[in-house]
């Protein structure tokens, strides 16, 4: 152990400039502190503390995660939990922070290998620790061979939020095969009344929050699809039968992965919880030669006592402080014109001169030209792969269309595919070797098309190459980059055969190089991460794209029940929401063109209407919203998000509240499904505004209940709240509270 022998030493970390000194919940400092004689690391940040040890056994265990300890609390050292018989070893029933799979393991390793000996048992040490600026790195070790794992833990000082990852080095001298690698095992001490929170859903239905007690067993949330998934998003939260929306621990944890993932909560014999998340062990084996290594992605965990709505709150913050593109000051999303709901493939130049002149009209700041510009593309059987203009669309290229748009005043965007290809297309004729495949094998087509094979660099080198073009060539600001397909047959046939499954981990590291490079390429250049709607959602592309596509869902009612599971994970800074047709087309709803509006401006707007339907009275309703929406977009995007009244299980209303960070302005939405039996209207208390300060309540859209004050303070509107009316289906209504000064 570094300084082992030397007498009790502290460090602390992250205490810099004007952060230094900061008392955080418990009076601890922020940061990382070591406490050699006990072997205790103990980690502040926001209103938590995280602490491990080292045991008897030289093991690296789980101490404490929750709400922020005394400053002057000491820890206990670690010790092997005793089952309650002796047929069941200590290993089985002890809180690690990341366990080989081997000397009697049985609940789920953070890291399984195997030897060319046919030796699988990993036993894995403590072999030392650093303190790197911001972060703790504790070194580990099998206790035979040369097999290195060093770990990192980064406490974010503002909102306790753990970046924990790990990386695998092989220094034996020959290979070793990973089968099963971990970012992080997190661990809570038994309680009989644990709940586990997770997002399931599919293609138009994403972001589903689901909760249920935790029993004994095990239960994962995975993807196994290459991709993040519609089906299921990695995050977890783990909460109380006490928990509420605003009140009680919930401990929360998301991968940023955008590959096949696998998060597994389980008991075991003796209660205890244990979260581990990393690369789904489905089909999964990355083989090491000796000198290489294998990084886990990072995982992303926190605690909150106040409820779900705070530990979103303080997640949302972290993303926009750590994560997203230009952190900590991400930039605002500017409200969009998309066509694609409005023309699909049937894009060109003059009717997309005609719809960006009429989306100039109403505000728009962004028009984007989705798929069907390029190659033979005029459905989605043919041309994808091939990234050159269609000149019977775009007789003279993409040119003229920009030069329009920007002289609108707009930024122009361009829909692309870069992972896929149709079999009919002349990038795939002449490279079909190109894709994802066996050899010899059927290669299952999705949307009709096959995925190109990131991990090859010829591949890679291709993309780079026609999307730097691409960009070059004209005034290109922002690409809406897709993946409308999971893989099926994940052969690399150019790879030895027991180096072929590095592909899971390769073909990600690969994209988000390809995306990195890009942007370094075009500092000015956005990028939306959209998959099939929100099927790569995660906060591994969220570094590298300023937002994502929700989901192809636009229908308003069922959009407020997808973004209030969204919003449990991921910032509405990033989620972007357009105001579509109605009826939409995926319920054939009809909905007011205001329900629409205030549906989707509670994220980053776009429209994606057919503008060439719309009369002079609805243009005048989207100018004016658009206007109005700008003057509150930062409180919206970047403020700190009240879900005050959920949209869930079918509730007959919903509502939300954004405040700005400095408490100067707030935004309210509040929606009604329908009127029933001609019941009350209920009070909506507000919450996270400044009891002292006088707010003045404007409405945006709809109006409130008759005796509502013009004023108030912000205790009155926590505290006896605000009555909208709504009557009818579908109904809605805004308003934005103002500060005023102190005269
Ligand atoms: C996916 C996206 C849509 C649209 C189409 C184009 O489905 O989610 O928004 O871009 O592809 O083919």
């Amino acid at each position: 152990m570094t300084g082992t022998n030397e007498t009790r030493r502290k460090v602390f970390l992250g205490l810099m400039g004007g952060a230094a000194g900061l008392a955080f919940a418990g009076g601890a400092k922020a940061g990382a502190l070591v406490d050699d004689s006990s072997k205790v690391f103990r980690l502040d940040g926001g209103g938590s503390t995280y602490a491990f040890g080292v045991n008897a056994e030289g093991q690296l265990q789980s101490l404490y995660w929750g709400a922020a300890l005394g400053a002057g609390d000491k820890l206990p050292a670690a010790v092997m939990v005793e089952g309650n018989s002796s047929n069941e070893v200590p290993i089985a029933v002890t809180p690690y922070e990341f366990a080989g799979f081997g000397g009697g393991l049985t609940t789920e390793p953070a890291l399984k290998v195997r030897f060319p000996d046919g030796v699988r048992d990993l036993d894995l040490r403590y072999t030392g620790h650093q303190v790197r600026g911001e972060k703790l790195l504790v070194q580990l070790k099998d206790v035979k061979r040369a097999v290195h794992v060093a770990l990192t833990y980064a406490m974010d000082e503002a909102t306790g939020i753990l970046a924990r990852s790990a990386v695998v080095e092989n220094r034996t001298g020959s290979w070793i095969q990973v089968d099963q690698m971990a970012a992080a095992c997190l661990n809570l001490p038994y309680s009989d009344d644990y709940q586990l929170s997770f997002l399931s859903g599919r293609w138009a239905g994403e972001f589903m929050l689901q909760t249920r007690a935790v029993t004994p067993g095990a239960f994962f949330v995975e993807s196994r699809k290459g991709v993040t998934s519609h089906q299921s998003n990695p995050w977890i939260a783990l909460s109380r039968n006490t928990t509420g929306e605003e009140s009680g621990p919930v401990w929360f944890g998301a991968l940023g992965w955008s590959g096949s993932w696998r998060i597994n909560v389980e008991m075991d014999a003796m209660g205890g919880l244990h979260a581990t998340a990393g690369y789904n062990p489905f089909d999964f084996s990355y083989r090491l030669k000796p000198g290489e290594s294998l990084a886990s992605p990072v995982f992303y965990a926190g605690f909150s006592n106040e409820g779900f709505g705070g530990a979103s709150r303080i997640f949302h913050r972290y993303q926009r402080e750590k994560i997203l593109p230009n952190a900590p000051a991400p930039r605002l999303r500017p409200v969009l014109y998309n066509s694609w709901e409005a023309t699909f493939f049937d894009v060109d130049e003059a009717g997309q001169m005609a719809l960006a002149e009429k989306a100039a009209s109403i505000g728009v700041e962004r028009f984007v030209v989705d798929d069907g510009w390029f190659g033979a593309r005029n459905s989605d059987k043919q041309g994808l792969g091939d990234w050159v203009v269609n000149r019977k669309k775009f007789p003279n290229g993409m040119g003229p269309l920009v030069k329009h748009v920007n002289a609108l005043g707009m930024q122009f965007g361009l829909w692309v595919e870069p992972e896929m290809v149709n079999p009919d297309s002349d990038l795939y004729r002449a490279h079909p070797d190109w894709v994802i495949n066996f050899p010899g094998r059927q290669r299952s087509e999705a949307r009709n098309q096959l995925v190109l094979n990131l991990a090859r660099k010829d591949v890679c080198e291709h993309l780079l190459k026609v999307l730097d073009e691409l960009v070059s060539s004209n005034n290109i600001e922002y690409l809406k980059w897709d993946h409308n397909r999971t893989w099926s047959e994940p052969g690399w046939p150019e790879a030895a055969p027991d180096e072929q499954q590095r592909l899971y981990v390769a073909y990600v590291d690969n994209l988000y190089r390809l995306l990195a490079e890009l942007r370094r390429r075009h500092p000015k250049l956005e990028i939306e991460s959209c998959a099939s709607g929100g099927g790569r959602v995660d906060l591994g592309i969220m570094k590298l794209t300023e937002q994502v596509w929700t989901s192809d869902n636009t229908d308003p009612y069922d959009r407020l029940v997808i973004q209030d599971g969204f919003t449990q994970a991921y910032a509405p800074a990033i989620m972007m929401a357009w105001v579509t047709d109605s009826p939409n087309f995926v319920n054939k709803r009809v909905t007011s063109l205001e329900y629409r509006f205030l549906s989707a401006m509670q994220g980053g707007l776009g429209i994606g209407a057919n503008l060439k339907h719309w009369n002079q009275d609805d243009f005048a309703k989207a100018k004016r919203l658009v206007q109005e929406y700008k003057g509150i977009r930062a409180t919206v995007q970047l403020g700190n998000l009240y879900r005050l009244v959920s949209p869930r299980n079918g509730a007959p209303r919903s509502a939300t509240l954004s405040v700005s960070q400095d408490r100067k302005q707030a935004v309210l939405f509040a929606f009604l499904h329908s009127s029933m039996m001609r019941s009350a209207q209920p009070m909506i208390q507000l919450r996270g505004l400044d009891p002292g300060a006088v707010y003045a309540l404007r409405a945006i859209s709809g109006s409130a209940a008759p005796g509502t004050p013009a004023r108030a303070s912000g205790a009155y509107w926590m505290g006896r709240g605000v009555k909208v009316a709504l009557e009818g289906d579908f109904q809605a209504a805004a308003f934005v509270l103002e500060a005023q000064a102190v005269s």
